[in-house]
């Protein structure tokens, strides 16, 4: 690997609260808004802060630390970082920034095109009263099966060229024109829409019943192990740790930058919006109960339902103004999802820039073009299936992975004590000693829980029911093949700086 990239003239934030709104605005996406309070209901209520709090002190905090740290310290994108550490990891890096970009962000921006169309539809109510038959059959009109591709739908189509388009704007203008300042606008704006919306909850009649559902702890559920499962794969996927994303954005950072303090900061907005946002969702569930006069437990569906079911159908019933609610909580969704999907851009982005000095426009543009068409299968009539599938196959096991094997490389293959007393030159809020015993044993160990309670349901019972051989080619083999490209793009030499790709 040429010694070049480490003293290269890397890009950087302009302002330090350019980095914090571009990092949270990575963290926060649309995993906070209708993943977290459906899996809270889920797990026990209130009772799911117990594992999620813990998960995050003892396994989320310290990840943010050790990502941002190596970031920091190699001054490169994952791929640059971890050849740096041991130049036989490069292959880590690529590995995840490959599988989360051409995996996860597929998917995701289709999530995001889904939200853009509810927007519009929001102004017209166009879902009707029966909002599960809108989404299936009018909307993405579902096929029986993965296997069944059917037709692109054109309307979620159109919607994701918006989607790829402004991923590509942002990204294109680069750290500090496009994800900096794209972070500043994005951010605030979240933030004061989301309070508004809250706020405009809260008030409705029933939201007390919803909330009570959503926060009444029922400490028995904290027996079952998925319970605790579940809590430490949603810091995993909430936090974007395991991404690739927050190596590559420590890199920017300036020489003296407090890595303990910002973690913590970014940890904590990212909880305490997830935790808010929930309350708003759950109001809104409340007042639906409410005007329907059945329990709220009647009401409320899981992941996708949740968002783009029940709350359509709440929306539908508001008192008044109801479109501008509808049109505000999902510009929320998009403005959380896009924040998002450009940090996955840019991870995968920095790594090719890092090794193959190609420039910034070119790659981001053909990186956007290949964006579009790899996620044009997810738009198809079986696409829901398909992002089902892979999904599930890139968080339960890609990211848990990736966060295993980091934590190997980092406190087995070289020293966790070397990366702490680096991230402490620098820091006011000093990181002790018991973080190198736990990304050495606890982080991994939770992990390795994680992983193999997760291969022994999934052999038990396939996914979700789906025929076994869908989750082979489409779960399976996608890990694999990403895997397969990461090797190859490992094993080709770094070139100079200086030297024409
Ligand atoms: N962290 C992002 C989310 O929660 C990926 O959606």
């Amino acid at each position: 690997m040429g010694k070049d990239i480490f003293d290269n003239h890397r890009p950087q934030w302009k302002t330090h609260i350019g980095f914090l709104l571009a990092a949270i605005g990575s963290a926060i996406g649309l995993g906070n808004i209708w993943r977290f309070p459906y899996l809270c209901y889920k797990n026990g209520g209130g009772a799911f802060l117990v594992p999620y709090i813990l998960a995050l002190l003892i396994i989320g905090i310290p990840f943010m630390i050790l990502e941002l740290g190596i970031g920091h310290k190699m001054r490169g994108s994952a791929p640059a970082s971890f050849a740096r550490l041991n130049g036989r990891w490069e292959w880590l890096g690529w590995w995840q920034i490959i599988f989360v970009m051409f995996g996860v962000v597929l998917y995701y921006s289709v999530i995001i095109a889904w939200c853009l169309n509810y927007l519009l539809f929001s102004f017209g109510m166009d879902w009707g009263t029966d909002t599960n038959q809108f989404l299936f059959d009018k909307f993405l009109m579902i096929t029986d099966s993965p296997f069944e591709i059917g037709n692109v739908r054109s309307p979620v189509l159109f919607s994701l060229c918006l989607v790829w388009f402004l991923n590509w704007l942002i990204v294109f203008r680069g750290v500090e024109h496009g994800l900096e300042r794209a972070n500043k606008i994005f951010m605030p704006m979240l933030f004061v829409l989301v309070l508004v919306l809250v706020g405009w909850s809260v008030t409705l009649p029933g939201a007390y019943e919803g909330i009570s559902v959503y926060l009444k702890p029922d400490f028995e559920r904290l027996r079952d192990v998925r319970v605790w499962i579940d809590a430490v794969a949603q810091i995993f996927f909430t936090l974007s740790i395991g991404f690739g994303i927050m190596i590559a954005y420590a890199s920017y950072l300036p020489e003296k930058t407090q890595i303990v303090k910002d973690s913590i900061t970014i940890a904590i907005a990212n909880s305490c919006f997830s935790i808010i946002a929930g309350l708003g969702v759950f109001s809104v569930v409340g007042y639906m109960a409410h005007k329907l006069s059945i329990p709220v437990d009647e009401v409320v569906d899981k992941s996708i339902g949740l968002a783009f079911v029940v709350f359509p159908k709440a929306i539908g019933m508001l008192p008044g103004f109801s479109g501008l609610f509808g049109a505000l909580f999902f510009i929320c969704l998009v403005i959380a999802g896009l924040s998002s999907s450009v940090s996955i851009v840019e991870a995968f982005a920095s790594g090719i820039i890092d090794k193959f000095h190609y420039p910034r426009k070119v790659v981001v543009s053909v990186l956007a073009v290949a964006g579009l068409t790899g996620s044009i299968i997810f738009t198809t009539q079986g696409g829901l299936f398909w992002i089902d599938i892979v999904d599930h196959f890139l968080t339960q096991y890609g990211l848990v992975t990736a966060g295993i094997l980091e934590c190997i490389l980092v406190a087995w293959v070289c020293k966790a004590s070397d990366l702490r007393e680096y991230i402490n030159r620098f820091c006011v809020l000093r990181l002790h000693s018991v973080w190198d015993y736990a990304v050495r044993f606890l982080i991994p160990f939770a992990l390795i829980v994680i992983l193999t309670n997760s291969i022994v349901k999934e052999l038990a019972t396939p996914y979700e029911g789906y025929p076994w051989l869908a989750i082979v080619l489409i779960g399976r083999d996608w890990l694999l093949l990403t895997l397969f490209f990461a090797l190859i793009v490992a094993s080709r030499p770094w070139k100079e700086k200086g030297q024409k790709p």
